[in-house]
């Protein structure tokens, strides 16, 4: 995807640690995290588990004792960049033979022992549901010099009690509810993370209030199925609206829902509350009922529309997202065009978009990849550009309104911008202003194209 300068439409896949640093190397962690925001959150929860264990997390991967990469295994192409990491963390493990290094994440669940063959300079391999036993099994490989494996899926663990060592910042993830039990036909996921368990609403509430208190203005409440989230007779909307009333003031936005079960509740509660964001990611897939039936999918575009419409109706302003897959076995031009009139229906504010990836033991890896390389390139292609013109579009139509932007730092592109976010989720650039970040502003957009829109803070005298 990288050739035809897709990587805005990929979500964030690599991420290094804050330093929290001393100075003896030997109780140094560095974790490397790849894939979904699940996995960052995950990694702030390794870095919490090992934290109370006496290890200190580094930025600095040349004075760490111990590397973990966090993996992702939902494309081919995933898990490709992890052995081609592990090569070059060969070169440093010749010149420290006493780097300790793991495999934890998706990757771990779905290959286990065999990430650990002869020449492997795999020390430890964890799934996602096993992240207690890091302090032990390294223990365990110090000692006795003993590789360690830890790969059971657990029902129940939720890591409700740890607490995670986050970076400092504006916007925080905080995981709600863990697995999925959906089985889309092409997916891993229901595999590398097990079955789904959510967290008790009052605890999730009481760390959005405490993540208030320490000074984060937004936070995202994450799960691979969010809105099937379930606890006692509490359901998702009722856990959305009891963080809204812990924190009032505190942005709060929710990824990944899934069609099938979202409700009329949840819609009118994010309408209802100021503070849950007017931001939906209700990821597509397709736009042709034949392909949503073989993706078992569990919802036909008539249906998906209906709600798309609801949502549109009952929240006004709001953005819509969606993730695409291009090229799935059997799709015909035919298919694809509909995807293209889905996109042109909805008008998508933003789109993650990918090629088929066949994946070893889902069922869709039995029905074959017959959509040849060249056309699912070409048909990725369709869909990048039409949703580029749709979000540019979009994004045109903020051209001169005033929004209210949480600054969450220093651009990365200058050091005399900063940036925020909308409500709406859209980045948003502005001159240096003092120190604002952390701040809620009124932004006047004066420029816009597919990706950013650029304004300028408005003080309270001129509005
Ligand atoms: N739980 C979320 C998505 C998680 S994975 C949901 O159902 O909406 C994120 C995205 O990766 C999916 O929405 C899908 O578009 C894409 N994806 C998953 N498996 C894939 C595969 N085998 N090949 C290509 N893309 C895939
Ligand atoms: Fe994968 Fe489907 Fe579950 Fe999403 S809902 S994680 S695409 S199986
Ligand atoms: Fe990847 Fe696992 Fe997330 S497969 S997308 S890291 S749940």
């Amino acid at each position: 995807m990288k050739d035809i300068g897709l990587e805005k439409y990929i979500p964030i896949e690599t991420f290094t640690e804050l330093p929290r640093s001393n100075n003896n190397t030997a109780r140094k962690l560095y974790v490397e995290t790849y894939g979904c925001q699940m996995n960052f959150a995950d990694t702030e929860i390794v870095n919490g588990i090992m934290g109370k264990n006496g290890y200190d997390v580094s930025e600095n991967i040349d004075d760490s004792a111990i590397i973990l990469l966090n993996t992702c295994s939902i494309r081919e192409n995933a898990e490709y960049r992890i052995y081609q990491r592990l090569n070059e963390l060969k070169k440093l493990k010749k010149q420290n033979p006493k780097l300790i290094v793991g495999i934890i994440g998706c990757m771990a669940e779905r290959l286990k022992r065999g990430l650990m063959t002869k020449k492997s300079v795999v020390d430890l391999v964890l799934g996602p549901d096993e992240y207690r036993k890091l302090p032990s099994l390294i223990d365990n490989l110090v000692d006795n010099g003993e590789k360690g494996i830890a790969v059971r899926l657990s029902r129940v663990e939720t890591y409700d009690d740890i607490i995670p060592i986050r970076k400092e910042g504006v916007s925080a993830w905080l995981s709600v509810m863990r697995g999925c039990d959906k089985f889309c036909t092409y997916c891993v996921v229901p595999y590398t993370r097990g079955r789904e368990r959510s967290r008790e609403m009052e605890g999730v509430a009481k760390e959005v209030k405490k993540l208030w208190d320490e000074g984060f203005r937004d936070v995202t409440l994450l799960g691979q199925n969010v809105n099937s989230y379930s606890s006692g007779s509490n359901d998702f909307a009722d856990l959305l609206k009891a963080c809204s009333l812990a924190a009032p003031e505190m942005r709060i936005r929710f990824t990944t829902s899934h069609p099938h079960d979202l409700s009329l509740k949840l819609i009118e509660t994010i309408a209802e509350y100021d503070n849950l964001c007017n931001y939906i990611h209700l990821p597509v897939q397709s736009g042709s009922n034949r392909i949503l039936d073989l993706m078992k999918r569990e919802y036909t575009i008539e249906h998906y529309l209906s709600i798309m419409n609801d949502i549109k109706r009952i929240i006004p302003d709001v953005s819509l997202s969606t993730d695409i897959i291009t090229g799935f076995c059997t799709e015909t031009e035919e298919d694809h065009k509909m995807t293209l009139d889905l996109m042109k229906e909805v008008k998508y504010d933003g789109a993650y978009m990918f090629k088929y990836s066949p994946r070893e033991k889902t069922k869709a890896w039995d029905m074959g990849d017959d959509v040849d390389e060249e056309t699912k390139t070409r048909r990725l292609v369709d869909i990048v550009e039409l949703q580029r013109d749709i979000s540019e579009e979009k994004n045109k139509e903020t051209l001169g309104k005033i929004y209210d932007v949480v600054i969450e730092g220093v651009s990365k592109k200058s050091d005399k911008m900063l940036f925020g976010r909308t409500d709406g989720n859209k980045t948003v650039i502005v001159p240096m202003n003092g120190s604002l970040t952390g701040q809620k502003v009124k932004v006047k957009i004066n420029r816009a194209n597919s990706a950013t829109l650029f304004g300028e803070v408005i003080h309270s005298n001129q509005l």
